[in-house]
């Protein structure tokens, strides 16, 4: 074998060594706990041949503890390039076949580069998650490579779309890159994450709690909402990611990528005329609506089981993506609370953010009152929904279908916050508040001062019934012009879509500033 040879074999073995991570004893015990490798994670998630690894041959330099002993080429976590569908991304998998996957300096180092690479190149970062957290043999260098992830996540958000999978542990303040991330998908059963575990939960408050039901997927997909997203098995996750991925735009600078339908844009679909109940209290289904009027039906939902009164999720009408924010009648009768306002303006935001128009379908009978809200701040919360559509600047096409009072008639993408086009279907009720509540205040003392219960209840319904003839109908928005167009529901597919294409050009402002100061 000649010198070059010999020198390339060196170059094949080493590569061989660094695939191996922490050693095949380790893989194997990896998979048994019924979780994939780092590489089986990247080799799932980007398209065949497309990886393109960096630092292959970095190794930590902690000498404490015998580490200088053991310092595996790559360290805990695979990095690089590839495509997804064709369309590049950055990555980086943690290992935790190599010290549990836990963070060394140079680990961050590597994630820290391939996100400057992508910040740079303006492509989205996906991280997959799977470690013990800092390295507690490395001390303070561990968590600074943690707070130089964190800068990165902070200046790399609105810029390139940041995804996070958890793939297994997440704990500690390890929690906070993920969640600093747009958008975070847990698996269910072996992944978690928390900033405490369940000893130290134990030592503090003596409650006693494992880990699923402290951090597991169910949790935060379901209660807490630090995920969006809640996959079965690996496979079924990084599929959820893809599919994700084809939604969106590259970076803040360009808009998501058209995908063609057979769906004729003049598609009507005439049970929608008839979808909306005669009895204003009855439910219907809002998903129905939405997979009615967008293509091909499909509808791709983030934040699923969370706040379910609300929802939100990416689909495509005419090709293009967007964004679609709709209340659901069918759970708390589509009221705003904490978690619904959260969840609606953190999408909003997303979408905001990176170029995607907003679609809003409306039915809210207001916000939900009581203490623990009122406690639990939903003055401030419900105003982060608001803040949301107001400092919105993409295309904002918005439907009411049927109630929409008072506040939450403002915060729902509203002409005064800036809506483009605004339509209401015939049965749409836009007015301060229902008629029983208004009634109760409006001839409260009429009411009280008639002492015969029969004849009260008929001024009542009288009272109710000249209150919804005058509001609880479309009308008196659309003649002061605060929306468009009453439409036939049957046309919904077709209104919207020839709304978003007029707005493709919008171009719209906000005042310059350092930043807005997002009721927080
Ligand atoms: C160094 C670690 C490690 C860590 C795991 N390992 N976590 N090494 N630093 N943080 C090593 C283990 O010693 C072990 O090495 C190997 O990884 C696999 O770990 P196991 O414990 O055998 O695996 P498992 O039973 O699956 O348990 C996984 C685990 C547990 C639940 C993650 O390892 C664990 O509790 N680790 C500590 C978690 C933690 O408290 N981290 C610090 C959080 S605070 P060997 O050689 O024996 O196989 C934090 C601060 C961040 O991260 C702050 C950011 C601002």
């Amino acid at each position: 074998m000649s010198i070059q040879q010999d020198k390339i074999q060196e170059l094949v073995e080493r590569r061989a060594a660094a695939k191996l991570g922490g050693g095949q004893s380790r893989i194997d015990a990896q998979h048994q706990k019924g979780k994939l490798t780092a590489r089986e994670r990247l080799a799932l998630l980007l398209d065949p041949g497309s990886f393109e690894e960096f630092d292959m041959f970095v190794q930590h330099r902690c000498t404490n503890f015998g580490m200088d002993a053991n310092h595996p080429d790559g360290d805990g976590v695979v990095t690089g390039q590839g495509t997804v569908d064709g369309r590049l991304v950055f990555v980086f998998a943690q290992d935790f076949t190599v010290n549990g996957g836990s963070l060394s300096k140079t680990m961050s180092e590597k994630i820290c580069k391939v996100m400057d690479m992508a910040v740079r190149v303006g492509a989205p970062v996906i991280g997959l998650n799977d470690s013990g957290g800092a390295r507690i043999q490395e001390g303070i260098d561990a968590l600074a490579g943690y707070g130089e992830i964190f800068e990165r996540n902070i200046l790399a958000s609105g810029v390139v779309p940041q995804i996070s999978g958890i793939f297994g542990p997440c704990a500690g303040g390890a929690v906070y890159s993920p969640a600093l991330t747009d958008f975070t998908l847990m698996v269910q059963d072996t992944s978690y994450m928390f900033l405490t575990g369940p000893a130290v939960v134990k030592s503090v408050t003596g409650e006693d709690v494992d880990q699923e039901s402290l951090g597991g997927a169910a949790v935060h997909a379901s209660k807490s909402g630090v995920a969006h997203f809640s996959a079965p098995s690996e496979e079924e996750g990084i599929a959820t990611l893809k599919k994700l991925l084809s939604f969106l735009p590259q970076n803040n600078l360009e808009t998501a990528p058209e995908r063609p339908t057979a769906d004729p844009v003049g598609r009507v679909d005439d049970a929608l005329n008839d979808i909306v109940p005669d009895n204003p209290n009855k439910a219907y289904d809002m998903y129905g609506v939405i997979r009615s009027i967008v293509d091909d039906g499909e509808f791709f939902e983030v934040h699923k089981d969370f706040a379910k009164n609300i929802i939100v999720g990416f689909a495509h009408m005419g090709g293009r993506s967007v964004g679609i924010v709709a209340n659901q009648p069918g759970v708390l009768a589509g009221v705003l609370d904490i978690n619904a306002s959260r969840k609606g303006a953190r999408f909003v935001r997303f979408c905001d953010a990176f170029n995607i128009p907003l679609v809003t379908l409306v039915d809210v009978p207001g916000f939900l009152p009581g203490t623990q809200q009122e406690y639990g701040a939903i003055i401030t919360n419900g105003a982060k929904l608001l803040f949301a559509y107001g400092e919105a600047t993409v295309p904002k096409v918005t439907v009411t279908l049927r109630k929409s009072y008072g506040g939450a008639h403002i915060v729902m993408s509203c002409k005064q916050l800036r809506g483009d086009v605004n339509y209401a279907w015939p049965s749409a009720e836009i007015a301060v508040m229902g008629a029983d509540g208004a009634v109760g205040v409006l001839y409260g003392k009429e009411l009280k001062a008639e002492v015969d219960p029969a004849k009260q209840a008929a001024i009542a319904e009288t009272r109710k019934q000249e209150y919804n003839e005058l509001f609880c109908n479309p009308y008196q928005a659309a003649q002061k012009g605060y929306i468009e167009d009453v439409i036939e529901p049957r046309n919904t597919r077709f209104r919207v879509i020839r709304a978003l294409a007029v707005l493709d050009g919008k171009r719209q402002e906000i005042p310059a500033k350092k930043h807005d100061n997002l009721p927080l």
